[in-house]
């Protein structure tokens, strides 16, 4: 398999991931792919619908299976992924065999402020103590998003203009 072709993005819900992927892949002029988009394309369900009826484990196993698919993806894609994507068995070595991976660090209180608006679509942030269970999920993840050898912490139209650049001179 060819390495450094995908562009990861990783981070927690509310980061943005699918916003600078899209963002990322227009700039770099490559397809891009929603994981959670893919699943619920393919499923013809929404995640929360896929979480009611297959529970979590089910999804996630969904969610595996369709990572490998895209990381053999021989043409290279900027890949959105799922928040909880990082944490799937075997997933590293897939992220950095087929590309490079840039986690979108964003702080607490600013996630919480987006999630607030956002819990409808997200099963994990449903029912009572959503703050207090998310912001321990955020921070349990951490550790494992920050395996990712590039770091966003203030994304901009510059950094991936930057990102372009380091690309062009690499492929
Ligand atoms: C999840 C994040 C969601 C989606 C699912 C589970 C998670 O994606 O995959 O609800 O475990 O953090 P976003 O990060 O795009 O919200």
């Amino acid at each position: 398999m060819q390495t450094g072709q995908h562009v990861w993005f990783i981070g927690f819900m509310g980061a943005g991931k699918s916003h600078w992927a899209a963002r990322t892949a227009d700039v770099l002029g490559l397809p891009l792919i929603d994981l959670d988009a893919a699943l619920q394309a393919a499923t013809g369900r929404t995640v929360a619908a896929l979480f009611d009826e297959l529970g979590e484990a089910g999804f996630r196993a969904l969610e595996a299976e369709e990572v490998r698919r895209v990381a053999g993806l021989t043409a290279p894609h900027v890949i959105a992924t799922g928040g909880g994507t990082p944490e799937l068995p075997g997933v590293w070595p897939l992220f950095e065999t087929t590309g490079r991976v840039i986690w979108l660090d964003v702080a607490w209180p600013e996630l919480a402020a987006r999630l607030s608006s956002e819990r409808d679509t997200r099963p994990l942030l449903a029912g009572p103590d959503w703050e207090g269970r998310a912001r321990a999920l955020w921070l349990k993840r951490r550790p494992v998003y920050a395996r990712a050898l590039e770091v966003w912490r203030a994304p901009s139209e510059a950094q991936v203009q930057a990102l372009a650049l380091r690309l062009q001179s690499t492929r």
